[in-house]
């Protein structure tokens, strides 16, 4: 099982959008079976999976102290992917949960102050020995912006060469426990999470081999 965790000190970034997203993509790619871990307080991650009708991915409880022992049970239960939520803070509970991690990505809006703050995020990450990739979320069509935050990010690590646009479908398929691939198949959101798992799935691919995995049952009435 493979662990691919979104953290990004700055609120907003799109870390809970894009874990569901990414989550839902990667079992239409048939990368599961996948397990989602919500490791922010907040539970939003949590809501919107119990808000969610199809059974895939799963969720499972995260108790942060036992990260390690809890990420070790899905890894037996036959999960192939596990992504994580995490809070908006750099604090020793985001280094606990980018310590189990294989991937981190780092999502980042193109704005000056979204930039400056993923730069703690970045030192954590690399303070930690873990790899990292950036993704683009919420850009703007034509905006020089987006081109001048990918040449900055680039600098750090690998960004996902297409960006996430800012789309109000990504917001409205998630107040239905949904995502933009099943509010909307076939659509530009749709495509840009596809992009975006596909750009997530050859890095992982080239540092953590996939091995075999079994399916597995799910949890309802999830809380972080
Ligand atoms: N690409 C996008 N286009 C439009 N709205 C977005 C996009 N990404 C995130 N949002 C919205 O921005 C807000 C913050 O996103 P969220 O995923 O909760 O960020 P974080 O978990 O990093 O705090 C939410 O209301 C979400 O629906
Ligand atoms: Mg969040």
């Amino acid at each position: 099982m493979r662990v691919i965790t979104f953290a990004c000190q700055k609120g907003a970034a799109g870390k809970t959008t894009l874990v569901g997203h990414v989550g839902v993509q990667a079992e239409i790619a048939s990368a599961g079976p996948v397990v989602l871990l919500d490791t922010d307080q907040q539970g939003a991650l949590a809501e919107w999976w119990n808000s969610r009708q199809p059974e895939q991915p799963a969720f499972a409880h995260a108790v942060i102290d036992q990260l390690a022992e809890t990420v070790g049970q899905l890894r037996e239960m036959g999960f192939g992917l596990c992504v994580i939520d995490s809070a908006s803070a750099i604090s020793p509970t985001i280094e606990q949960v980018i310590a189990i991690s294989d991937l981190v990505v780092i999502p980042c809006r193109p704005s000056p102050h979204d930039l400056r703050a993923a730069t703690k995020t970045i030192d954590l990450v690399d303070r930690l020995g873990k790899q990292k990739v950036f993704v683009l979320n919420g850009a703007t069509e034509g905006d020089r912006l987006t081109d001048e935050a990918r040449a900055v990010l680039s600098e750090a690590g690998p960004v996902c060469p297409v960006a996430i646009y800012n789309h109000p479908d990504y917001a409205d398929s998630m107040f239905d426990g949904l995502t933009v691939m099943e509010a909307a198949p076939g659509g530009e959101c749709a495509r840009e999470i596809e992009a975006l798992w596909n750009f997530l799935s050859g890095v992982l691919d080239q540092t953590t081999p996939r091995v075999a995995d079994a399916p597995i049952t799910t949890q309802r009435g999830a809380s972080a």
